[in-house]
């Protein structure tokens, strides 16, 4: 096939797009595949079309690339491509979009309000311990902790993503304390399954865009060390989350769970459309433990693009 490897773009997680597409572009490259590797800028459609690709490989993370509008260009295009469609990433991609999606049909998400920026001066939104993030951002760019005492990791990152009033909308949720879990889900010709449970153990206590990109500053623990009724709802819950939303190839949703409250501490924190294809990423290591290579898994995403 001819496979255009779509990634970069200017989203804050530029880097780590370039990362994914790198990996992805190679393994296609090892199987056989022609590849076109682009570095997404705004003539991006005519570049496509140029190139006129049997199918796009989206790896792209953050907007514009995961929030629907690059899949709204596709579908005008009539060029397919890996991963979710429009709708599903339009509401994918805002964490409060997606409450509403999934909470009235039994996923258990955190409390929690939308906060505007400029009201942040006024004092806290939230009873403290709580957590503040940008509705529609990744990889944890611009999520702060704030505690009872202090505010601690990762508040802002000048470089990546500027100050709280770059970001629209924001939303304060209660913070859960306790562990940190993830859950691929990936798509084959009999429906898509869960994969396992992860376990991330950061040793800075949050995992934060140096603790989930830089080698050495996060422990994963996969399959998860965790009670069996925990690692089923998680599985049931990643896979309802991934249909609900109508999401196609590979999605992550992340969790986090008290351990002091058993089952009724477990909370689904996001559905992730355009899950991390670096070496450090999840999704690839939980299909390795399941024995699909990356470059299989890369050959599964494109497969279920065509299907
Ligand atoms: N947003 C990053 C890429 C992830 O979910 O893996
Ligand atoms: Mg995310």
């Amino acid at each position: 096939l001819h496979i255009v490897v779509l990634m970069g773009g200017w989203a804050s997680e530029r880097p780590v797009s370039l990362t994914s597409g790198a990996g992805v572009a190679d393994a296609l490259e090892s199987r056989g595949h022609r590849v076109t590797r682009i570095d997404m800028e705004r003539d991006v459609a005519a570049r496509i079309a140029a190139a006129a690709p049997d199918v796009v490989f989206n790896a792209l993370h953050g907007v514009p690339g995961e929030d629907g509008t690059v899949q709204g260009m596709l579908d005008l295009m009539g060029v397919p491509y890996t991963h979710s469609g429009l709708a599903t990433s339009v509401i994918a991609i805002d964490k409060e979009l997606t409450k509403h999606a999934l909470v009235p049909h039994g996923v258990p998400m955190p409390g929690g309000r939308i906060v505007d920026s400029a009201s942040l001066h006024e004092g806290d939104p939230l009873v403290r311990p709580y957590v503040l993030k940008p509705v529609n951002e990744g990889s944890s760019v611009g999520v702060a902790i704030v505690m009872d005492e202090s505010n601690y990791g990762n508040p802002i990152r000048p470089d990546a993503a500027g100050p709280w009033q770059e970001f629209g909308r924001l939303l304060a949720e209660p913070y859960i304390r306790g562990r940190e879990l993830t859950t691929a889900v990936l798509a084959g010709s009999d429906g898509p399954r869960a994969l396992m449970v992860t376990e991330l153990v950061p040793e800075s206590g949050f995992y934060d865009f140096d603790a989930k990109y830089t080698e050495g500053m996060t422990r994963h623990v996969c399959p998860a060390e965790i009670p069996p009724e925990i690692e089923r709802l998680c599985l049931e819950y990643a896979l309802q989350a991934h249909q609900l939303l109508g999401c196609r190839g590979t999605s992550r949703s992340d969790f986090r769970w008290d351990d002091e409250q058993s089952e009724a501490g477990l909370f689904l924190l996001e559905t992730n459309t355009q899950p991390g294809m670096t070496p450090l990423s999840l999704v690839p290591e939980q299909a390795r433990a399941c024995g699909i290579s990356y470059a299989d898994l890369v050959e599964l995403i494109v497969e279920d693009a065509l299907r």
